[in-house]
C-alpha cells in the first residue's frame, strides 16, 4: 500500500488524516510524441492562452510577489527553460506566475509545456537525461519518479532544505533519495467522484452514489432522460487511454472491490478475484454508460465534457473542481465532488497523485532555477494555485489557511477514502515499466478481453519486469 519507495505506509495514512483534519494534473491536439517515438520534446514556446473546456477563462487573479526576490535577482539575467503544465487552469496558473517572477527578479523563464499526459512526459525526460540535455532547467516531476530520475537531478537539500521541512513529511521523504532531497513538493491529488446535483435532484435523487451499482443505475437512468434533448449526454466519464491515467483510474477500482493494489509489500497481488470483478465492472460501462470513445479519454477529455454539461459523472482530479465553477463554466455551481464509489463492504479508494519541481544535474543555471522553484513552492504561491486553481497544497499550515479550506470544500467529505498509492516504493526505477505492463491489460480489458486471462498476463508481465 505504499506509494513512495523505501516508506512506511503509515505517513501516507497521515497524510491522509492531515489532508482531511483540516477540514477537512490533458487534450486531444497535443504535438508531443507517443511514449517511446524518438523526437524531440515539444518545442519551446512561450505559451499562448491554453483556455481548453467550455467556460475555460484566463486567471484573473494576481499572483503572490516573489518573496525570495532579494536573493533572485542576484541571478537577473539568467535564462531558465521550464517544462511546465501543459493546458487549462495548471498552465494559465504557470503563465501568470511566470510573469510575476520575472518582473520581480529579472530571470527569464521560457515556458515549455510538458506532454499532457504523464506516460509521454516520462519518455520525454528520459530522452533529455540520457543526452545530458542542458535543455531544461526547472521540471515538473510526478509523486511516482523521483525514484526514477534521482540520479539526474540536483540535490535541493542545501538551498531548500529549511523550507521543505514546511510540507508534508511523508511527501518530503518520498522526493528524499538517497538523502537527497531531489525534488520540492508542489501540489499533492487524489481521486475524485464529480457529480452534477441538479441531474441528481432532477430524476430524484438525494445523494450521490455511494456504491458502484448505484452509480451505475444513477448514470444509467440520466443519461436515458438526458438524451432526449442532448443526444451526446454521457452518464460517466473516466481516463481511459491506455497510459499512467488508466493505471489511476484502474486502482481505484480494484481496491475498492476489495482487490488490493497491484504489488503490495514487495508482493504482486494483482489477480485476484476482487480485481478481476473490478476490470469486468469497467468494461462493462464502455459503450453503456460511457461512450466507446472513453478509452482514449486523458484528464482533459474527461473535463471537457463534463463541464460543457454533458457528463452526470466523473471521475478526476481535484483541479477539475475551480475550473468547473470558473465563472463562464456551463457547470458552475451545479455540481459537487466526493469519494469514488466502492462496493458494499468496501472502502472508497482514491489513487494518491500529484507534482514536485525538481532542477536537472544538467542545467547551466541551478542556482537562478533553485530560485524559481522556492517560489513557486513557497506558502504564498501555494495558497494562490490553491485559491484560483483547486490544486491542493503540500504545506498544511496552507491547507488550513481559511481561504484554501473555503476553496477546497470536497476535502471536508472525502474524510472516507482510503488513499491508495501506486507502487513506486517497490518497483523504484521499474515502475514506468510495471504501471505500462498494468495499464495495457487494463485496456485490453476494456477492449473487450477477459478478465481473469489478461491479469493472468499481466502478473507473469510484472513478475519479468522485476525480477
Ligand atoms: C495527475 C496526478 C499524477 C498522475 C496523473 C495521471 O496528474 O497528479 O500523479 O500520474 O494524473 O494521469
Amino acid at each position: 500500500m505504499d506509494p513512495t519507495r523505501q516508506h512506511d505506509p503509515r505517513a501516507w495514512r497521515a497524510t491522509a488524516l492531515l489532508l482531511f483534519v483540516v477540514g477537512l494534473c490533458a487534450c486531444r491536439g497535443d504535438k508531443s510524441p507517443p511514449a517511446g517515438e524518438s523526437r524531440p520534446p515539444a518545442a519551446a514556446t512561450t505559451a499562448a492562452a491554453v483556455v481548453e473546456a467550455p467556460g475555460d477563462t484566463a486567471i484573473k487573479a494576481q499572483p503572490p510577489t516573489v518573496p525570495n526576490a532579494a536573493e533572485a535577482k542576484k541571478h537577473a539575467g539568467s535564462k531558465l527553460k521550464y517544462y511546465s503544465e501543459p493546458l487549462g487552469v495548471g498552465a494559465e496558473l504557470d503563465k501568470v506566475m511566470v510573469k510575476q517572477f520575472q518582473q520581480d527578479t529579472g530571470i527569464e523563464v521560457t515556458i515549455i509545456p510538458r506532454p499532457k499526459d504523464a506516460t509521454e512526459t516520462y519518455a520525454v525526460y528520459q530522452r533529455l537525461f540520457q543526452a545530458q540535455s542542458g535543455d531544461v532547467d526547472v521540471m515538473m516531476l510526478d509523486v511516482i519518479w523521483p525514484g526514477a530520475f534521482a540520479q539526474n537531478l540536483v540535490d535541493l537539500n542545501e538551498k531548500l532544505g529549511e523550507a521543505a521541512k514546511q510540507h508534508i513529511e511523508s511527501i518530503v521523504r518520498n522526493n528524499t533519495v538517497g538523502g537527497k532531497l531531489v525534488a520540492m513538493p508542489w501540489f499533492t491529488d487524489f481521486g475524485l467522484l464529480y457529480y452534477r446535483t441538479d441531474l441528481l435532484g432532477k430524476y430524484g435523487y438525494e445523494k450521490p452514489p455511494e456504491t458502484w451499482d448505484e452509480l451505475e443505475q444513477m448514470a444509467k437512468k440520466i443519461q436515458d432522460g438526458e438524451r432526449a434533448s442532448n443526444p451526446n449526454f454521457l452518464g460517466f466519464v473516466w481516463q481511459g487511454k491506455a497510459y499512467e491515467g488508466l493505471t489511476c483510474n484502474a486502482l481505484e477500482w480494484i481496491a475498492s472491490h476489495g482487490g488490493g493494489a497491484i504489488i503490495e509489500d514487495g508482493k504482486i497481488t494483482v489477480n485476484n478475484p476482487g480485481a478481476q470483478k473490478a476490470l469486468a465492472r469497467a468494461k462493462g460501462w464502455v459503450g453503456s454508460i460511457s461512450s466507446a470513445g472513453v478509452t482514449s479519454y486523458e484528464e482533459e477529455d474527461a473535463r471537457n465534457t463534463f463541464q460543457g454539461g454533458n457528463a452526470a459523472f466523473m471521475r478526476n482530479w481535484p483541479y477539475a473542481y475551480a475550473a468547473g465553477n470558473a465563472d463562464k463554466s456551463p457547470i458552475k455551481g451545479k455540481f459537487g465532488a466526493g469519494p469514488l464509489p466502492h462496493e458494499p463492504g468496501q472502502k472508497s479508494s482514491g489513487t494518491v497523485g500529484g507534482w514536485q519541481l525538481a532542477v536537472s544535474k544538467f542545467s547551466p543555471n541551478k542556482d537562478a532555477a533553485i530560485e524559481f522553484v522556492r517560489y513557486m513552492t513557497s506558502p504564498e504561491a501555494q495558497k494562490f494555485r490553491a485559491t484560483a486553481g483547486s490544486f491542493i497544497p503540500t504545506i498544511p499550515s496552507v491547507q488550513q489557511d481559511p481561504d484554501v479550506v473555503k476553496s477546497l470544500p470536497f476535502l471536508a467529505n472525502a474524510k472516507d477514502i482510503a488513499l491508495v498509492p501506486r507502487p513506486s516504493n517497490s518497483t523504484g526505477a521499474r515502475y514506468n515499466e510495471a504501471s505500462i505492463a498494468f495499464f495495457q491489460g487494463v485496456s485490453q480489458v476494456l477492449q473487450g478481453k477477459e478478465p481473469k486471462a489478461v491479469l493472468g498476463q499481466v502478473e507473469q508481465r510484472l513478475t519479468r519486469a522485476l525480477r
